[in-house]
């Protein structure tokens, strides 16, 4: 290890002397099966620095970013007005954190958060993550309702701490970790009988759903909810949004249970874009009622609490996000560049046999690809990739997209044909297009069999499994 300056006099030329060691790092210290994930599949890129809707590596290549670290980025990396406002913050010697105060920052983000929630959810608990969110929301539905029990649907994605992870629909996500939460019943996406067969033994707290779910960009059908709200209302179940992801305008609305008239769910879970991408937050929406359940009397005022969750810095990188997401129009351009770019890329995809649909809201949409319908040696080639490995035939397209198109993407989870593109709503019709002519050359190429993209995935598929 070279022999460091001091960090705190100029802490860049401090980073500078250890600029090459992040991957030894993370494989001494971190993750090593992450890292080798990453040579694996050449993302071992070393981005340097990061602006807007970009990325840059050493070499000083320019990368378009789609998968905005899980859609944290949703007003692109570094925006100069939440900058400002941080910087104006950090320059200032904040009591912060008092904890036997009220923090003004965190009344003023609750009060503008509140702006864009039905009338009724005019309460919030701030938190540090998404998960966090979810955790609470189960606690709260629990406490409000004394019932156990949560319904939750079939690939659903709510976070990975015990109680989120239990409403988690994926088995892979499960598995070597024990027993979770008990009471929890997983019930098909986009179906309303086997929610009312759930809801009807009224056991169940919450009914916990992302109106657009993040694993498979599938869209909860137009009436769903209404009805969905109707039957939870029946059965005495509180409807929970979990708009951790699609939240704060990504799907072309400020939440995207707002895409269906007279929809209210009972609390509303929401993270990501509101750190602004620099300071980690999450917030929970909820009605008087709920709330005051829970914080029944001056004794259990903090029974549900944390130690961050209003700290000034989070506080102001929410107010500075719900800020710009107004200012900026955002929820405005992520309605039309978003069904810009999924009108386009279903044009495009329909001379491609592997795709099986383009779905999605907003800027919040994906593509799935299946086993062709025609073509044996397409059909063959797919069968082959998939006895190698389910689910890495996404990678076909990830890759050149990176590599090739200097786009980065992933695929939206573990044993999914889905690639979901979460671009900063920031983002304009000129990028999209970048975005649609890569992808036109990617999925044309998927055909050429034998060709590069197939090699080059079926050599990693191998190297996961003999690894
Ligand atoms: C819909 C949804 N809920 C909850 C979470 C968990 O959020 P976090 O990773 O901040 O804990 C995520 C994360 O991707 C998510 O997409």
């Amino acid at each position: 290890m070279p022999q460091d300056d001091a960090m705190h006099t100029d802490f860049f030329a401090w980073l500078e002397q250890h600029k090459g060691r992040e991957y030894d790092l993370h494989n001494d210290h971190i993750n090593p099966a992450f890292i080798k994930m990453l040579r694996t599949i050449g993302f071992d890129k070393g981005y340097v620095r990061g602006e807007g809707c970009y990325l840059w590596d050493a070499d000083g290549n320019k990368y378009l970013d789609m998968l905005t670290g899980w859609g944290v980025f949703a007003l692109g990396r570094n925006h100069p007005k939440v900058k400002a406002i941080l910087q104006q913050l950090m320059s200032h010697d904040m009591p912060n954190l008092v904890r036997m105060d009220a923090s003004l920052l965190a009344g003023l983000a609750a009060e503008m958060l509140t702006k864009h929630t039905p009338e009724n959810l005019s309460r919030v608990f701030f938190c540090n993550s998404g998960t966090e969110t979810i955790e609470t929301a189960i606690k709260f539905a629990r406490c409000a309702t004394g019932r156990q029990g949560v319904i939750y649907c079939d690939h659903a994605f709510h976070g990975l701490t015990t109680g989120s992870l239990s409403l988690n629909g994926s088995d892979f996500f499960r598995k070597r970790f024990g027993q979770l939460m008990p009471g929890s019943e997983m019930i098909p996406f986009n179906d309303l009988a086997a929610l009312e067969k759930a809801l009807s033994a009224k056991t169940a707290a919450a009914f916990i759903i992302e109106p657009v779910q993040g694993k498979t960009c599938e869209v909860v059908q137009d009436g769903y909810l209404e009805e969905a709200m109707r039957l939870c209302r029946k059965h005495g179940t509180l409807l929970v949004a979990d708009e951790v992801q699609c939240g704060l305008g990504r799907t072309g609305k400020w939440f995207a249970f707002q895409h269906w008239l007279g929809v209210e769910p009972d609390i509303i879970c929401t993270a990501k874009a509101l750190s602004g991408g620099y300071v980690p937050v999450g917030a929970v929406i909820t009605k008087p009622r709920i709330m005051d359940c829970v914080f029944d009397s001056m004794e259990r005022c903090v029974v549900h609490s944390n130690t961050f969750g209003q700290n000034d810095m989070a506080m102001a990188a929410a107010l500075a996000s719900l800020y710009v997401i107004e200012e900026d129009k955002l929820v405005e351009n992520a309605a039309k560049l978003g069904q810009y770019a999924m009108t386009r890329l279903k044009e495009i995809s329909k001379d491609c046999p592997f795709v099986s649909d383009v779905r999605g809201k907003g800027l919040m949409f994906g593509i799935d690809f299946a086993r062709p319908k025609e073509g044996v040696k397409l059909k063959m080639a797919w069968d082959m990739l998939h006895k190698l490995n389910f689910g890495v035939f996404g990678q076909i397209i990830v890759l050149p997209l990176l590599h090739k198109h200097k786009i980065l993407t992933q695929v939206a989870g573990y044993h999914v044909e889905v690639i979901k593109f979460l671009p900063p709503m920031t983002i304009t019709r000129e990028d999209v297009d970048w975005f649609l002519s890569a992808m036109d050359d990617v999925l044309a190429d998927t055909q050429r069999i034998p060709g590069a993209a197939w090699d080059t995935v079926s050599g990693i598929a191998k190297r996961m499994i003999t690894a």
